[in-house]
């Protein structure tokens, strides 16, 4: 049938033939909310990301209040420590008394309606602010899979449901649910950040966990993927599944949307989507330039990255969300 018979605009005349027809709708319970945590004297606020700032462990309890009653069902915990807590192998990230350990537990003490998703890699703890060991400018994969096996267990121990390696090392999904298993954490989620491409996107949160001075003019590109390739994430995903992650994530999430469709079509675990700091960024600073509305802005992202499949969304927007979805 063609047009004049057919006339796609029929359907399109009333909100109520719109709303029937809506496919794709956002929850709260889509969204998970991360979290900048800091050591008491750091200072809070956090260049770029609007209402988002670091909390201090004795803050922890309101937010988390405040998180759960907009419906959202899980939160992603990121540290900021004072720079003397670095080192060259980032051993913080092992200190069972550490920021984040300490933090899960109040966390579990608040509330048990949210779950707890823990960042495994090293980069908020080493003095060169790379997500492994280094070696003569090396970022070694076998040793620095051995400490995230370590680190896994001491936020399962403090009560972590899901464990995040983000650091795109080979091996790390197996090695984790090994190490686990091992310590009776077999009921210990892991989230594989599967595809995590080296993107020119991670600016804000990096000046938010104080790897960015760290860091200086190095890179990510040995270990994180070139945005110029598409089938090596299918490589990734398959490896991840076949080494025991529960879910599977790609990051970032609006400008890789390709990606996350192509592993939704292709693997059979939810993918997830990363909605990183820059993503962010970009619509608090047109919306301050007036040039477009936030709320609408982000409600139509969100709903693009659940369109491409996304089973969950990490953003720094799920309380700005939660609340105009609430309404
Ligand atoms: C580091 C990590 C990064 C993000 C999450 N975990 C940054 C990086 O790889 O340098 C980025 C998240 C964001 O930009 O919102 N392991």
């Amino acid at each position: 049938m063609f047009f004049p018979h057919l006339r796609l605009r029929r359907a399109r005349q009333s909100p109520w033939i719109r709303e029937i027809l809506q496919e794709v709708s956002l929850r709260p319970a889509d969204l998970i909310y991360p979290i900048f945590i800091r050591d008491d004297h750091i200072a809070p606020s956090i260049p770029g990301l609007g209402a988002n700032r670091r909390y201090t462990l004795k803050e922890l309890p309101a937010l988390i209040r405040e998180v759960s009653s907009l419906g959202i069902k899980a939160v992603a915990l990121f540290p900021m420590v004072d720079k003397s807590k670095r080192d060259e192998t980032g051993s913080y990230a092992c200190n069972p008394e550490g920021l984040i350990p300490q933090a899960i537990s109040i966390i579990k003490k608040t509330t048990d309606q949210l779950g707890v998703i823990t960042d495994v890699a090293l980069d908020p703890y080493t003095s060169h602010g790379q997500d492994g060991l280094v070696k003569k400018g090396e970022i070694l994969n076998d040793e620095t899979v051995a400490a995230l096996q370590q680190m896994s267990i001491v936020l399962a121990q403090a009560g972590s449901d899901i464990v995040a390696p983000s650091d795109m090392m080979d091996g790390r999904i197996g090695a984790i649910r090994e190490a686990l298993d091992s310590k009776k954490f077999s009921n210990t989620m892991i989230l594989a950040y599967t595809a995590k491409y080296a993107s020119s996107l991670y600016g804000p949160f990096r000046e938010a966990v104080g790897s960015k001075g760290c860091l200086g003019v190095a890179d990510k590109k040995t270990y994180q993927m070139s945005p110029d390739r598409r089938k090596e994430a299918l490589l990734e995903a398959n490896q991840d599944a076949r080494e025991g992650a529960d879910f599977l994530m790609v990051k970032p999430a609006t400008l890789y949307q390709d990606i996350i469709q192509n592993l939704t079509l292709t693997q059979k675990l939810p993918v997830f989507g990363y909605h990183v700091s820059g993503e962010y960024a970009m619509l608090i600073s047109a919306h301050e330039a007036g040039f477009l509305d936030f709320g609408a802005a982000l409600i139509e992202t969100l709903t693009s990255i659940k369109r491409a499949g996304a089973q969950a969304i990490l953003t720094y927007g799920a309380c700005e969300a939660a609340r105009i979805l609430n309404t």
